[in-house]
């Protein structure tokens, strides 16, 4: 498994594209979707909402994690009507989503027991500033910096994390995104 490989509209996973080794998510999710992840990263993301868990009150969860080409193309029909081409600032056109490799997590929250479908940024900041700081210790990173919007071509997703393993402490005290990475290193 090539948990660093870079994903994005310039280097597409492709419509034939399988994840590997993914696995049924067992805790509780947005919603109580049925979710699967790459093994590993499931792995690394329970040890990390649990910890996480521990510090707020909310109750955060997966909401997102492996997503099949034709979902995210559904994804893609759906908010192109709700939002035109603005969709394509916040949402990977199908076959360019790291979701379809099942490194990717979205998390989301429950407040007092109540999923919280849509939630605001700002409604969260505590816990997303909590995420952006300690990630890297299970081996994510925050994908999708408000810094980098230039380079990653998305607008900040502070509840997007991915699974790099070991990169991704190097990542966070660098201040680097993906993209930035391969270009500097590879
Ligand atoms: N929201 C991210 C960019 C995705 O759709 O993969
Ligand atoms: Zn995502």
């Amino acid at each position: 498994m090539n948990y660093l490989r870079l994903i994005n509209k310039e280097n597409p996973l492709g419509k034939n594209y399988e994840a590997k080794n993914l696995v049924k998510v067992k805790i509780k999710t947005g919603g109580n979707k049925i979710i699967y992840l790459e093994k590993k990263t499931y792995k690394q993301v329970k040890k990390l909402l649990k910890e996480m868990n521990k510090h707020f009150d909310t109750e955060i969860v997966i909401d997102s994690g492996y997503r099949s080409y034709n979902y995210q193309l559904n994804l893609m029909r759906d908010l192109i009507k709700e939002k035109g081409t603005k969709a394509f600032k916040s949402l990977a056109y199908p076959g360019t989503s790291e979701h379809q490799s099942g490194l990717a997590v979205d998390i989301g929250f429950y407040k007092d027991d109540n999923y919280v479908p849509k939630f605001k940024v700002d409604d969260f900041l505590d816990e997303f500033e909590w995420l952006r700081k300690n990630a890297y210790k299970y081996g994510f990173i925050v994908r999708y910096e408000k810094d980098k919007e230039s380079i990653t071509g998305y607008i900040y997703e502070p509840w997007h994390i991915r699974y790099v393993g070991r990169l991704a402490q190097f990542l966070y005290e660098n201040n680097l995104c993906l993209e930035e990475y391969y270009d500097f290193f590879e």
